[in-house]
């Protein structure tokens, strides 16, 4: 089956020539195609261009099965690619959002049984096949707002049973949906409450039994840590790493967003594929990202609903660094997966620029994820995961109406939804 979208007002993000990423002031550029075509065969892109250059398809053959939409007035770009998410969780945690408004600190809600061990409680009590009803749900959310791939962790179990258990729930949500999805071993998220002051027999217990049967199981792509002040050290991280490493797990961690902890130059050394949230950046910390193949993640949603100082987005693509952008979906701290809602943060609490934040969310987001051979923009060979908007006047237009929802039409692997 083919399919032939016509008549697009202006073709987003499309690549001629494969690029891993986009960095520094090269963000501000995004290549677009104003009056194009959009064609789809099978599961992926086949080629696109100006209407005017558009092959006559009807006198060809083999293309007597196109079907053909006409998308006047509207834009097409690729699906978001949301690179790091806690999608799989228990239950809400909306009163700790009350306590927080009334003035309780971090502390005091943690004191009341809040934060991660909350959710760990609840992931605890609920069953895989709740588990894999509620993340479902979330998921047909964000294809609907947009996105197109997303990485999901664990880290609300923190026992090994538990932590298996959310891992087979993100290994079936891969095998049913046709979102892209990557999953990441997050049993360093926290400290549970029977191990805090022992929190080396935890790590202990995370490198020696975790890691192995996670391993076996092939349950994670990527392994993760809560490297940050009153979480994990250094040196639990850089062991946790190293044991994830040996089993074929490329480090993607969670760094520098409660202080100067460190966790971006551990993630450099082992060669991280992402280091997330990067409050606290300073010279150091970029002197560290520089020339290496690690994308610097920002989390504008979490930063938002915690009331966080925002990174210093253009300290670091001013060093010439690229930055992806992802949602943190996730119950404490951004409880929303809308990536186009991220995109307006972007824009508006770090002054990046539309172009900046289109690219941050769609082909840098895919590099944190690992797959930006295969998604995260328009080009031939590429997997046909792209949206169709309403009709928009521009590009900039998508941050700009921040609570409109402009996306009309989703086609994921050439299906339209
Ligand atoms: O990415 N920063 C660490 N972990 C999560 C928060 C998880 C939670 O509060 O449940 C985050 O923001
Ligand atoms: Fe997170």
């Amino acid at each position: 089956m083919k399919l032939l979208i016509s008549n697009i007002k202006t073709l987003v993000q499309v690549d001629t020539e494969a690029r891993k990423w986009v960095a520094g002031t090269d963000m501000a550029n995004l290549n677009c195609i104003d009056d194009a075509y959009l064609l789809i065969e099978g599961d992926k892109i086949t080629d696109f261009g100006k209407m005017e250059d558009i092959p006559d398809f009807d006198d060809k053959e083999g293309f007597d099965c196109i079907e053909e939409y006409d998308a006047t007035g509207r834009m097409v770009f690729p699906s978001f690619c949301d690179s790091h998410t806690h999608l799989v969780y228990a239950g809400s945690r909306e009163i700790e959002y009350s306590d927080k408004i009334k003035g309780l600190s971090y502390e005091e809600i943690a004191k009341r049984g809040g934060g991660i061990l909350n959710s760990a409680k609840l992931m605890h009590e609920a069953t895989e096949e709740e588990l894999f009803e509620s993340a479902m749900e979330r998921i047909h959310e964000i294809i609907s707002l947009g996105t197109g791939a997303v990485e999901i962790k664990s880290g609300y179990g923190l026992t090994v049973a538990d932590e298996l258990k959310m891992l087979r729930v993100i290994k079936r949500l891969k095998k049913s949906t046709p979102l892209t999805i990557k999953s990441s071993f997050l049993g360093a998220h926290a400290v549970p409450a029977e191990y805090i002051g022992r929190q080396g027999e935890y790590v202990d217990m995370v490198i020696n039994e975790m890691i192995p049967m996670v391993a076996a199981e092939d349950l994670a792509d990527y392994i993760d840590v809560f490297c940050d002040k009153g979480f994990f050290t250094v040196e639990d991280t850089d062991r946790i790493l190293n044991a994830g490493m040996k089993h074929g797990m490329r480090a993607k961690i969670h760094a520098n967003e409660l202080d100067y902890s460190g966790g971006i130059q551990v993630g450099v050394k082992y060669n991280a594929l992402s280091v997330d949230h990067l409050e606290f950046v300073g010279d150091a910390e970029i002197e560290a990202l520089k020339g290496s193949e690690t994308m610097p993640t920002v989390l504008p949603g979490a930063a938002f609903f915690l009331n966080m100082v925002c990174s210093p987005v253009r300290k670091m693509m001013d060093a010439g660094l690229p930055i992806a952008l992802a949602s943190d979906f996730n119950p404490g701290s951004s409880p929303s997966g809308n990536m186009k809602f991220i995109m307006s943060l972007a824009c508006i609490n770090y002054k990046m620029l539309p172009q900046e934040a289109i690219n941050a969310t769609t082909l840098n987001s895919a590099y944190a994820m690992g797959v930006e051979d295969e998604l995260g923009s328009i080009a031939k060979g590429k997997i046909a995961n792209v949206y169709i908007t309403k009709e928009i006047p521009s590009v900039e237009y998508m941050p700009y109406a921040y609570g409109s929802n402009l996306i009309d039409v989703v086609i994921l692997r050439g299906k339209v939804l």
